[in-house]
């Protein structure tokens, strides 16, 4: 009996340390995490289907929350579908960064895939720099 509720009580404080740790990275790890997956992205010379156009997003545009922004910026990426193995982590952590459920993003502007990736990432990095970290909302 003792030993199973010793047990018991091991497994116990086992689950709560990991209950108690933060399910996601913080926002400043996630945005270095964006900067090396563009950096990878173009590690190859071209980036994966370069004469893909996507919706242009307005990154320098600073009436725009920076949430906005980058969910904007995954929802262009997601509608790249012939490289959608190249681009899943990067939409994967633009997700996990922005927090929001959806944005509005007009395509009425499109841009190469080979100049949207070098403004995310000048973005990014800006926000980097700032340690300006977008908190999750
Ligand atoms: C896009 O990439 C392909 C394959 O790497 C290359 O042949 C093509 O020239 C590139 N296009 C531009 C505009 O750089
Ligand atoms: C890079 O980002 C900064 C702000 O972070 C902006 O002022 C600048 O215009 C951007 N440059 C390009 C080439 O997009």
């Amino acid at each position: 009996m003792l030993p199973s509720l010793r047990t018991a009580f091991a497994l116990l404080s086992l689950l709560q340390l990991i209950s108690s740790r933060p399910v996601t990275p913080p926002p400043q790890q996630i945005l270095k995490e964006i900067i090396l997956l563009i950096q990878q992205l173009h590690s190859g010379g071209q980036v994966p289907c370069n004469d893909t156009r996507v919706a242009q997003v307005a990154f320098t545009d600073r009436q725009l929350p920076e949430q906005e922004l980058l969910c904007q910026a995954e929802m262009a990426l997601a509608k790249v579908t012939k490289c959608k193995k190249s681009y899943e982590p990067l939409i994967t952590n633009l997700k996990s960064l922005h927090g929001k459920k959806d944005c509005l993003l007009s395509d009425d502007n499109e841009i190469y895939l080979r100049h949207f990736l070098p403004a995310l990432g000048n973005f990014t990095q800006g926000l980097y720099r700032l340690q300006g970290a977008p908190a999750a909302q």
